[in-house]
């Protein structure tokens, strides 16, 4: 049967309303879900560009816990001061303020901030060192 053309409309009407009241929806969920994200996400301590999330893999990438203990990490190496509180101490290896300037310069050249150190310079670049940086300061 052909349809009138008021029923013609108001399914065409029925449709509509079905894909906005669907669109509302998708929207509403997209929202909550970016909110609880952003809540949930591993956040840089303020003054911190990096990402600790990441600086934490490094951590293991290049063997920080074979010198030092960190985040429960293994081995629980004993040669350098144990990392965990780190970002509650004022000074990097007693000189060098505590802040990502520093401790970015500190972790990509131990040798040219102090000579002779125990801690080897590791090639580590600027973008690790930033993230590294990032997820000491999370350790207080
Ligand atoms: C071969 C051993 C060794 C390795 C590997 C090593 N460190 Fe060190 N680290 C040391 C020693 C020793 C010191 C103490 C330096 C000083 O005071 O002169 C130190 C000092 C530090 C300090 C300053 C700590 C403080 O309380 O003053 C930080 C931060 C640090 N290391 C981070 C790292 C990170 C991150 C890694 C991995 C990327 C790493 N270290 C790898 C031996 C090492």
């Amino acid at each position: 049967m052909i349809p009138s053309a008021h029923e013609y409309h108001l399914k065409g009407c029925f449709a509509f309303s079905a894909a906005v009241v669907a669109l509302v929806l998708a929207i509403a969920v997209a929202t909550t879900y970016a909110a609880w994200k952003s809540d949930t996400a591993h956040v840089a301590p303020t003054g911190y560009h990096g990402d600790p999330d990441r600086g934490k893999t490094l951590i293991g990438t290049y063997g920080c816990p074979s010198c030092h203990t960190v985040g429960g990490a293994t081995p629980r190496g004993q040669v350098g001061p144990p990392l965990d509180g780190i970002a509650s101490r004022s000074y990097i290896a007693g000189r060098f303020a505590n802040d990502e300037i520093w401790m970015t310069e500190w972790l990509q050249h131990p040798q040219r901030l102090r000579p002779g150190t125990a801690m080897p310079d590791l090639n580590v670049g600027e973008r690790d060192a930033r993230d590294l940086a990032a997820y000491l300061a999370t350790l207080r």
